[in-house]
Order: structure tokens, then sequence, then C-alpha cells
């Protein structure tokens, strides 16, 4: 098929390349006209604005938005609509809030565009190993360009799961899921960094990585951080987050699902941003005031 890809960062560069690889044609289109030289010296096609990737491809068109969520993806649409004609798609593959989402997918189909949210998951790994996809939006439309999720996903690594804002819905809870995940694994390792036993965590990792219950791809990646530095002490211990996780307690919020394990991952993220933090200041100031307990100072 024929496809244009809005976004060349890490994940938009890697699925242009396994669409390269599937024979899709790819038109490719970035503000940073470097990342599209990149692309087109593997064989995709560059353009050099949104409105030249709109002309350069065929109706119905297919345009990939790999692109940060938020007014990134409202800015290009507005500024993709002058290229748009009914019947055209737009498949919006990053962690855009499924709200947006449903609200995107409305204000298009009143111009006859049509619009797929797709929850990715493989990060930089899915060009090798095969993407995972979850999409939402108009079944007949996801029937029209599955080809484009069969060449990027795994064997049985794509899945239409229901109306629009579904796909990124799911990709909101799949991300709290990951949240909660790694933070157990941080947790471990650091109880296992502080016991008294002086455990190789190069081999432990390596070791629950065949057979034991806590095996995953996620551990393989841990494994392959400690063998790199087994110390980590080129990292430091700071942790952004992107919204998913915010988002996903809120839901469990509004449903009054209790959620703490992803509620206590997304504090601990904050907490890592804090080099001191007044909360513990309060309590060692009141531990004082009524015990005495002594406070440091520095
Ligand atoms: N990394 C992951 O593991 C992963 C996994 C699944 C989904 N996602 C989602 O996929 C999307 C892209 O992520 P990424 O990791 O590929 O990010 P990235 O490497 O930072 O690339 C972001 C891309 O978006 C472009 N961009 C940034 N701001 C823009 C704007 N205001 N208007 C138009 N284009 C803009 C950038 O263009 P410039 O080159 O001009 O800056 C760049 O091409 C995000 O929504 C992310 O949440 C990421």
């Amino acid at each position: 098929m024929q496809v244009g890809i809005i976004g060349l960062g890490r994940m938009g560069s890697g699925l242009t390349v396994r669409l390269l690889q599937g024979s899709h044609q790819v038109m490719v289109y970035d503000r940073a006209a470097d990342a599209v030289r990149a692309l087109a010296g593997k064989g995709a096609t560059a353009t050099s604005s949104l409105e030249d990737l709109g002309q350069k491809l065929k109706a119905p068109r297919i345009f990939w938005l790999m692109i940060p969520a938020g007014p990134p993806v409202d800015d290009t649409i507005q500024r993709l609509s002058a290229t748009l004609s009914p019947g055209d798609v737009i498949i919006d593959g990053g962690n855009s809030n499924y709200n947006d989402s449903i609200r995107r997918a409305e204000e298009l189909r009143s111009q006859q565009i049509e619009f797929l949210d797709v929850g990715v998951s493989g990060g930089i790994w899915g060009l090798k190993v095969g993407f995972n996809l979850m999409v939402g939006g108009n079944h007949a439309v996801f029937k029209q360009v599955e080809p484009i999720f069969q060449t990027l996903a795994q064997p049985d690594g794509y899945a239409y799961v229901g109306p629009s804002g579904a796909g990124h819905y799911s990709k909101m809870v799949h991300n709290g899921i990951e949240y909660s995940m790694l933070q157990a694994y941080a947790e471990g390792f650091e109880i296992l960094k502080a016991s008294p036993f002086a455990f190789d965590l190069v081999q432990l990792s390596r070791l629950w990585n065949h057979g034991s219950v806590i095996r995953s791809w996620l551990l393989e990646l841990a494994q392959a951080a400690f063998e790199r530095d087994p110390e980590l002490a080129h990292i430091k211990g700071y942790v952004e987050d992107s919204g998913e996780g915010r988002w996903t307690l809120q839901e469990a919020i509004d449903h009054a699902v209790p959620a703490p394990a992803l509620a206590m991952s997304l504090f601990m993220r904050f907490r890592s941003r804090q080099d001191d933090s007044f909360s513990a200041k309060v309590l060692a100031a009141l531990r004082n005031e009524f015990g005495g307990h002594p406070v440091r100072t520095e």
C-alpha cells in the first residue's frame, strides 16, 4: 500500500523502515529535513511539507501520524486539512488521550475523513521484532488498511479493539500496567542491592529470565542494562512520565477501581524528580515537635 508517515522520530522512523521492508510505498515528512533525508536514503519518498505529502499520495490517502500527543496532533490535522479529500484516512499512532481521539474522529467524520486511533507498543524494538497494535475506529476502515498493520505487527500482534477511542484507551491501560511492572522490578533490585549479600544483578536477572515466574521482556531489558553497567552509574534516578499513567489512574478514580500499584508507581516517578521533599521536611519537623526526635540539617 501507499502510506504517508508524519514524524520521523524513534518510532516513526522504525515504522517507515518496517513498511519499506514489507514492500509498501512510504512517503515521509518531518519538520527536520535531516530526518526526511535519512529515510529517503533507505527507500522512502521524501516530501518537503504536509502539502507536498498530500499532493504526492494517491487518493484515498493514508496518513500515519507518529508525533507527540496533544496540540501537535490537532495542529498537524488542521494543517493537513487543506490537502484532504473524502475517503482519506488519518491514523494516529502516538500516545494520544482517547478522549481527544473520539473528538478528532467525530470532527473528521463530518468532513468524510476517516480516523483510526492506534495504540502502538513494542518501542524501538518493534522495527526488528514487529510492533503490537491496538486499533480503534471504523471496522471497515481497519479492514481497508489492514495490510499496513500486518506488515508492522508481529504475527497475531494487531487487532481491531473497538470504536473510536478504544485503540488509545487500551494503549493507555497497557502503559498503566507497564508503570506497575517497571516499579515492581525497580523495587526488587533495590532491595537486592541493599541486602547483606553481594548479589550479582546481571547473574540474577539472567537466571530469572530462564524459567522463573517473573521472567519477561522487561526483565530481559533489565538484564541488558545491568550487563552494560551493573551499577547504572551513568544514569540519574530521574523518571519522566508522558501522561498515560495519569490518565489511567484518572480512569480508575472515575470508575472507582482500586489501582494502588499504578498510583504508587506514578507517585514514585514524581518523587524521583525531587532532590529533597517538602513533605519529608514536614514529617521530620513534626516528629521533632512532638517527640523531640532529632532532625538532620544537612
Ligand atoms: N518511544 C516509544 O517507545 C513509544 C512507543 C509507543 C508510542 N510512542 C508515541 O509515539 C509518538 C512518537 O514518539 P517517539 O518516541 O517517536 O518520539 P520522538 O523520537 O521524540 O519523535 C517525535 C517526532 O514528532 C515530531 N514532532 C514533535 N513535535 C511536533 C509538532 N509540534 N508538530 C509536528 N511534529 C512534531 C518530531 O519532529 P522533529 O524531528 O521536528 O522534532 C519527531 O519526528 C508519541 O506520541 C509517543 O508517545 C512512543
